[in-house]
Order: structure tokens, then sequence, then C-alpha cells
């Protein structure tokens, strides 16, 4: 075991379970995030096989230097789970200032991340690229406007890497992540959610995900129902919903 993995916003929710959990099962632990004082809790609290780094990924130039200063703490990259990501659903005032916060986080923070591991990864031979996306890329919604529209860019970019992956020397695994909803400060105190998986199981399912070198996992399993049947609503309908 002992393989490396840098997670990409692990102060709170499913990035953070997921780092315990893959602590848990003997990987070395690289954790980023903003909150430098949650990332000190969460290295005190595995005490060891954990390093820490500060990261603000719309900084686009900083990110990639400190994802370097942390894979060189580590002692190498195996893996990196690329989860930051905000949401102002349900927010008291939303527009293009909020649509602009979630479109520097969600697409430009995650495209400078995960092309820049995907050269990084077919430089040393290999590698695993993981992005959380969302069941709610599958659909625009109203209701979260820039947020849908962010992990449908998810997961076209993640696609077209896997393809890229295929063509290539290197031994490169691309897994996307389609959670529906789980317990996390993006949902906390937020109404009409159904099917809220526990943070812990969530990062169970996606660590197994990770292990089989999945292309595509939905988060819970069940939500792979959900995502069929709204493939199969027509376009007219989703315009008038
Ligand atoms: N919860 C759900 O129902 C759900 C469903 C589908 C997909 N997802 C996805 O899962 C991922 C994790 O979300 P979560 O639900 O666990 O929410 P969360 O508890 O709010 O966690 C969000 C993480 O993103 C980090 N982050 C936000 N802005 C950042 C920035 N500018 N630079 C660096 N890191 C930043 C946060 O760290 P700092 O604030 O410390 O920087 C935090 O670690 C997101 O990509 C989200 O879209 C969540």
């Amino acid at each position: 075991m002992n393989k490396h993995i840098a997670i990409i916003g692990a102060t709170s929710g499913i990035g953070r379970a997921l780092a315990v959990e893959m602590h848990k099962r003997g990987y070395t632990i690289g954790a980023t995030g903003r909150r430098i004082e949650r990332l000190e809790e969460l290295r005190q609290q595995l005490d060891n096989r954990i390093y820490i780094q500060y990261m603000d990924v719309t900084e686009l130039g900083d990110a990639i230097d400190q994802l370097d200063q942390l894979a060189d703490q580590m002692g190498g990259l195996d893996m990196v789970v690329l989860n930051a990501g905000v949401s102002h659903f349900q927010d008291e005032s939303v527009g293009r200032e909020t649509d602009l916060h979630v479109i520097d986080v969600n697409i430009r923070g995650f495209g400078n991340l995960a092309s820049y591991c995907f050269e990084r990864f077919e430089q040393q031979g290999y590698g695993q690229l993981v992005g959380i996306s969302s069941v709610a890329g599958l659909f625009g919604w109203g209701l979260n406007i820039p947020y849908n529209a962010s992990k449908a860019f998810v997961n076209t970019y993640l696609q077209g890497y896997r393809q890229k992956a295929n063509h290539s020397d290197a031994d490169i695994t691309v897994t996307t992540i389609m959670p529906g909803f789980v317990e996390s400060e993006m949902t906390e105190n937020k109404e009409e959610l159904f099917w809220v998986a526990p943070k812990d199981k969530a990062a169970r399912q996606i660590t197994e995900a990770i292990e089989r070198k999945k292309d595509q996992a939905y988060i819970t399993k069940r939500w792979r129902l959900a995502a069929w049947l709204v493939k199969l609503i027509p376009n007219w309908v989703w315009n008038r919903m």
C-alpha cells in the first residue's frame, strides 16, 4: 500500500471524510484547503502519514506550486482527488457575482489542477486523477444554474482526459465521482433535499470506486437509478420545469 494521495479541499464535508477513510486504509494523505486551522486539526487527529498545505484553487499559479510542494513533502504523488467546490443553492441573493465565484472555483480552479495533474502523471508514467462532480451535472437547473453547469463541465472535461489517457503510454486512470446529496457544509440547512447520504458512507463508496479504478461512480449507489431517469427526460420538459 502506502500510496500518496492529495485531496484538494479536505477541510470539511466529503473531502475531510475521504481523508479519514483513506488514511484508515493505509494511504499517505496530502490535505489542502484555505482553512488552515481545520487542516491542523486533521493532522492532529490522523497523527501520521498526513501532510497539509494551504491552497486557494482560484489562485491558479500558486495552486500548482502548492501542489508540487505538497507532493515533495509527501515523497510522491500517485493520486489526486479534485474535491474543492462551491454552490450558492438557496442563498439569499444569487446573480452575476455568485455565478462567477462558482465558475472560478468549480471550473477554472478544477481545470487548472486537472490539466496540470494529467501532465504530471504522463511525465511520471502513472497516476489516478479523481474529480468530484455531481448528479447535478446531468441537467440544467434554474435554482442552481452555475453549479449544475460547472459539474457538466467536470463530466465532459474528465471524459476527454479519460480518452486521452487511453491513448497515452502512461498508466493513467481518470475517475469521475457523481454524488447525489451528501451531508456537508454545502447541504447544511438546505431545504427539500432527499436521499442525503452520511459523509462517512459516501467516503467509503468513493474510496471503493477509486481502488477499483472505476471510470465513473454514483454516490450513493441508488443515485445511478435517479441518473438513469434524469437522462430519459426530454429537453422540452426540462425547459418548462
Ligand atoms: N454535499 C453534496 O450533496 C454534494 C453533492 C454532489 C457533489 N458535491 C461536491 O462535493 C465536493 C465537496 O463538497 P462538500 O459537499 O463536501 O462541501 P463542503 O463541506 O462545503 O466542502 C467544500 C470544500 O471545498 C473547499 N473549497 C471551497 N472553495 C475553495 C477554494 N477557493 N480553494 C480551495 N478549496 C476550496 C473547502 O475548503 P476551504 O473552504 O477550507 O478552502 C472545502 O474543503 C464539491 O465539489 C461539491 O460540489 C457535493
